[in-house]
């Protein structure tokens, strides 16, 4: 006899180990807790809209392996929507669901936060390839984006040191700068430029320079789309259109820095923006393992009635995080972690 009815929904940007979470947490809800599992589609949209359908063990066959989401995403901010909320509460009741597992990054953890207060039974799982989920150590798909930036700096250098010229790597990271500082520890980059790190153009010239002075007639820089230059600002060119959590779209970054960095040092330099190839396709060994341990911890809190909470690694263990606690905050690059990257650039 099936106990609960649990809907899950994956939100925001998607990230390699969605799929990986859901098997987990629909085949842990059936074969033991004999749950009546249900997949909410393209985020709170679907649970407004009551777009939700049935997930069996079929459903969740052979997806451990694929990147993206088997049950669609989207940016929707329900407190955004006319009578989002209202509408939540009825699908919920149409479909007699007795809780919510929500897979997301700040936003879509951020809206369950409210919901719970609302009185709604949620659990969430921390994703994100930004990894600046605060109340987690990592969140999964970080490991998968690194890996993608570090590929691409290891063949950025090859080409760089061919025609002795700069390579500027623009990667996301809208907030924080764990993809570009990791990225770049990994890849050995000559400078990485973060958001917590303003950076002064001069210096990033001079340094460009003096490393030419030394005989290095190539470099590669990192930049997270979020950095900012001391007296500019942020530098992006994208429009400041902006998304149902207030977000504006970034970009743009990587292009205006070379310009500059050609403008200023007379190096040939070139620009590669990662974009989206930062967040599709399979993910690694370390992002499945993650997720699914995320999973199955999500729905063990579903059957211990612990609602409220967010699952979160730490000190290697999945823990629950109360989302009161995650709410509103951002874990950020330390001086300290980023002070380790700069031993290799010696910018300054
Ligand atoms: O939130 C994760 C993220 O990858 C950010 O680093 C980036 O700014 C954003 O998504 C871009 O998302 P999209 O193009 O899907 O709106």
């Amino acid at each position: 006899m099936s106990t609960k009815k649990i809907g899950i929904l994956t939100g925001g940007g998607d990230c390699p180990g969605l799929n990986a979470a859901i098997r987990a947490v629909v085949r842990k809800g059936i074969k033991f807790y004999n749950y009546e599992m249900f997949g909410i589609k393209n985020g709170w949209a679907g649970l407004i809209n009551g777009d939700i359908s049935p997930l069996t063990m079929d459903s969740i066959s052979g997806i451990l392996h694929k990147g993206g989401t088997i049950l669609g995403t989207s940016r929707t901010n329900p407190y955004k929507k006319e009578n989002g909320i209202e509408n939540i509460k009825k699908t919920i009741k149409k479909f007699g669901l007795d809780v919510i597992v929500a897979i997301g990054g700040e936003d879509t953890i951020g809206a369950a936060a409210k919901l719970f207060v609302e009185g709604i039974n949620v659990v969430g799982i921390p994703k994100t390839i930004d990894n600046d989920l605060f109340g987690t150590e990592y969140t999964f798909g970080f490991d998968t984006a690194v890996s993608i930036i570090t590929e691409a700096i290891d063949r950025l250098h090859t080409t760089a040191e061919s025609h002795h010229r700069i390579m500027v790597l623009e990667v996301m990271g809208r907030h924080a700068g764990w993809l570009a500082t990791y990225g770049g520890i990994a890849g050995g980059a000559d400078l990485i430029l973060i958001p917590e790190e303003p950076f002064d153009l001069e210096k990033v010239c001079q340094h460009l320079k003096n490393r030419h002075n030394k005989g290095k007639h190539f470099s590669v820089v990192v930049v997270s789309e979020g950095a900012k230059e001391i007296n500019i600002g942020k530098l992006s060119t994208t429009a400041k259109q902006k998304d149902d959590f207030g977000h504006e779209r970034l970009g743009g970054i990587g292009d205006i820095l070379s310009k500059e960095i050609e403008k200023n040092t007379g190096f040939e330099t070139r620009v590669t923006v990662l974009g989206h190839t930062q967040r599709g396709g399979s993910p690694t060994a370390f992002d499945r393992i993650l997720a699914t341990r995320f999973g199955l911890a999500a729905i063990d809190l579903v059957h211990e009635n612990k609602f409220g909470f967010m699952v979160g690694l730490q000190n290697n263990k999945i823990v629950p995080v109360p989302l009161k606690e995650v709410l509103g905050k951002l874990k950020t690059v330390p001086p300290e972690f980023y002070d380790l990257a700069k031993v290799f650039f010696e910018y300054d």
